[in-house]
């Protein structure tokens, strides 16, 4: 099928610069000998999870159960991270289901969080392995050593949970002394870290200035967005991900309305500091501000484009934050030079529980 037979608003993934994506960052962390742990939350494919175990991925991470679980179902089973906090009883159970069926590894950066996972897996006759979150950028996670290392005494004293070592998240090189400063507590306690786990795409070539990373999630690196774009860890080529919309109306000189809106971009918003704010970077119009946009109309100002977008005209919107943008969406187009090769669902779409 060629591009043209779609209908809009589609999503696509653009498979050269998917392949390229995959290899160039997979080499990088093949050649400095650290595990590539991809974060399947970005693009939540089945297809793109295997593509990367091909490639060499240690496993894969999973910010939720739900997402594991589809992974798993789906034959991604080798290793799985949850980077996340794993309480309440609904989720315990199927969490101790699902260490039935995978090496299962989660996140804790609180008593209340290891001994939950204590409890659950012993009454239940499993294990499971758990490193401490370490924090400092505003979400979870430890802010100091001293926690740091209680907890992983904690970890390593109870039944049901094996220590493992550490996440942090992101990862750029400027936490790497308090990453040695919790480390060092392990060693003081004698306590195991084979796991030491960094993340985010943005710092991922420099992963290799903090030597004590064993792996790396990266989530985005597979197709990019406009923040990569920005960063020039990505070309327009190289960003993947693209959404497929028509210009159905030209209200005034300046403005054109696009079919697509935030229920196929999603809602995020790029701060460019010459431009304002933008919802995407369409590439047959790169001159173009899509500035806003409601549920189905994307609205572009158009009053720098020579020659401007004409009703009817096809184009492809790079989106700011790919993950919810695929979030929005059953199935993507997997396209090669203009020609769809085929249809892929979005196998964990919506698994937020
Ligand atoms: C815990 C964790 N690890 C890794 C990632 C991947 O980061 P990125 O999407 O920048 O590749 C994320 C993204 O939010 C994350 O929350």
């Amino acid at each position: 099928m060629h591009i043209e037979e779609l209908d809009t608003p589609h999503l696509l993934v653009e498979l050269n610069g998917l392949e390229d994506n995959l290899d160039r960052y997979q080499d990088y962390f093949s050649k400095h000998g650290i595990g590539l742990r991809p974060h399947i939350k970005t693009h939540k494919s089945l297809t793109i999870a295997h593509m990367q175990m091909r490639r060499g991925a240690i496993g894969i991470t999973c910010q939720k159960l739900g997402e594991a679980e589809v992974m798993v179902a789906g034959g991604v089973d080798r290793d799985v991270l949850i980077p996340f906090n794993i309480m309440g009883r609904a989720k315990l159970e199927r969490l101790t289901a699902l260490t039935r069926r995978t090496t299962l590894t989660v996140a804790a950066d609180s008593k209340i969080t290891i001994r939950g996972l204590s409890e659950a897996t012993t009454a239940a006759g499993v294990s499971v392995g758990v490193v401490i979150e370490l924090g400092g950028a505003g979400r979870c996670g430890v802010e100091t050593a001293q926690l740091a290392g209680e907890l992983a005494t904690l970890a390593d004293s109870l039944p049901g949970v094996e220590l493992r070592g550490v996440m942090i998240m992101p990862a750029p090189p400027e936490i790497r002394p308090f990453l040695q400063e919790c480390l060092a507590q392990f060693d003081a306690k004698g306590l195991p870290y084979p796991m030491v786990s960094g993340g985010s795409t943005p710092a991922a070539f420099t992963a290799h200035e903090i030597p004590e990373l064993t792996e790396f999630r990266a989530g985005e690196y597979p197709v990019g967005g406009m923040k990569h774009l920005q960063l020039q860890t990505h070309t327009v080529a190289q960003c993947a991900v693209r959404v497929l919309m028509t210009c159905v109306s030209r209200p005034t000189a300046n403005r054109a309305i696009f079919d697509g809106g935030s229920k196929s971009l999603s809602a995020a918003l790029f701060a460019d500091e010459e431009r304002g704010s933008l919802m995407g970077h369409i590439i047959e119009f790169p001159e173009a501000r899509f500035s806003d946009a409601s549920e189905e109309h994307g609205q572009v100002d158009v009053s720098r484009c020579d020659p401007q977008p004409k009703i009817g005209d096809r184009v492809q919107v790079i989106p700011v934050h790919p993950c919810p943008t695929f979030n929005e969406h059953d199935v993507f187009a997997a396209i090669r030079d203009d020609r769809v090769e085929a249809l892929w669902p979005v196998h964990a779409r919506g698994a937020i529980r």
